[in-house]
């Protein structure tokens, strides 16, 4: 830390000493040296400098420490580039941060003790009405987890500064039900949980979801799955291959069309995947827009693919259909009770890591606002937090 302090006073002197001293101390012979380099390019320049500093300029004034320390801070040290950004409210449009966001180590090992985090990242039109329930779900967790709420532009979630949710929310733009616009707040989000460098895995959430278990079991489940849970399945029906727009071809054939739940969890290479994406991108923004809803086709279609051995091909966020129609079941204050938990939870089948397992979902949709109380009473016995 000193030796680097030094350099950077070293080096800011140097700036003064250019401006101030140059002309009026340097023999003409050193002028033409200098001219030369000039000549040559700036990086012969730099270190013409250093040269003539070290022969023949005088020491001046220090300039005060403090400036040093935040210099030292934002230029040289690691820190800077492992703490996550403290203010989430940026100012780079979606262009600046998706390209910043995409940048990616090409040296495996950290050069210091990274605890992977899981980044919630919460799709919402304004409030979370389940914010209590959560808030007792993430107690005593802070190092594993970190949060992000994508919301109207015009909505200001003012959470106290007790809050998990206080200050999370990014800079967000208007969406549209399954349009296009959808899957970009998704790519918002994710660009947003990339520029923590701790953040490993990625699960989209919405303002009716609700956690099935205690943190320590969804860390567990999460981080030490092979696959990323991206529900996707080849639909020959109408509301599948019937969606299909035969223009996307050659990019995407019939074949490899897909659909899935718009609710995934990607780690962090996936999520790199969606953000650099821009061959499939254009496709389907131009040639599925509804009745193509393209937040359930986009990702599935282009991660399989791409990765179709890091898939799971199933989502971990449970939705209640039996009922029929375009919308899923809503539960409200009356609809909570444990048997609602037995009833669909339990005697479940899926795939975890290759192996037979009955634990498939760690979260649920969609709950009402109605729902949060008789929730709060049953969470420590059924849900277990
Ligand atoms: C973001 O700003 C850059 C530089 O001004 C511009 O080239 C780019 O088109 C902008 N992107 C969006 C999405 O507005
Ligand atoms: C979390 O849930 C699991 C499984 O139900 C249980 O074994 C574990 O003790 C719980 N952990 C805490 C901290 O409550
Ligand atoms: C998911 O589906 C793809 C092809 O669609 C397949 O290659 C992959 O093995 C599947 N994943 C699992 C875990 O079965």
């Amino acid at each position: 830390m000193q030796g680097v302090a030094k350099v950077m006073e070293e080096s800011k002197d140097l700036g003064q000493t250019v401006r101030t001293g140059i002309l009026r101390t340097l023999p003409l012979r050193v002028l033409q040296f200098l001219l030369l380099f000039f000549i040559l390019c700036l990086g012969f320049a730099i270190i013409s400098m250093n040269t003539f500093r070290f022969f023949s300029v005088q020491p001046i004034a220090p300039v005060a420490p403090s400036i040093f320390v935040t210099c030292v801070e934002e230029a040289d040290s690691i820190e800077s580039w492992i703490r996550p950004p403290s203010n989430l409210m940026h100012t780079m449009n979606d262009t600046e941060l998706l390209w910043r966001a995409s940048f990616v180590p090409q040296i495996a090992d950290y050069p210091f003790e990274r605890v992977p985090k899981i980044a919630f990242m919460f799709l919402t039109k304004g409030p979370l009405p389940l914010a209590p329930l959560w808030e007792r779900f993430f107690e005593r967790h802070e190092r594993l987890y970190s949060i992000y709420i994508h919301t109207l532009p015009s909505y200001y979630g003012d959470y106290p500064s007790s809050s998990v949710f206080h200050k999370r929310q990014i800079p967000s733009q208007e969406v549209e039900w399954g349009k296009i616009s959808m899957c970009d707040a998704e790519r918002r989000l994710l660009a947003n949980a990339l520029l923590d460098i701790s953040n490993e895995w990625f699960i989209l959430l919405s303002e009716s979801c609700i956690p099935l278990h205690n943190f320590s079991t969804i860390y567990r489940y999460i981080s030490r799955s092979q696959h990323s849970f991206v529900g996707s399945f080849d639909d020959p029906g109408p509301y599948g291959r019937g969606r299909y727009d035969q223009r996307m071809e050659p990019e995407v054939t019939l074949s490899q069309w897909r659909k899935g739940s718009q609710w995934f969890e990607v780690n962090r290479k996936l999520a790199i995947n969606i953000l650099e994406d821009i061959t499939y991108y254009p496709k389907f923004r131009d040639f599925c827009q509804p009745a193509c809803y393209v937040d359930e086709h986009y990702f599935p279609t282009m991660l399989t693919i791409q990765v179709p051995q890091l898939l799971a091909n199933r989502s971990l966020t449970w939705t209640d259909w039996s009922r029929g129609g375009a919308h899923p079941a809503t539960f409200g204050k009356s609809d909570i009770n444990e048997e609602l938990f037995k009833k669909n939870f339990e005697g479940q089948f899926c795939l975890y890591n290759n192996q037979p397992s009955s634990w498939c979902y760690l979260f649920a949709r969609k709950f009402a606002p109605s729902a949060l109380e008789p929730l709060l009473e049953l969470a420590s016995t059924v849900l277990g937090y």
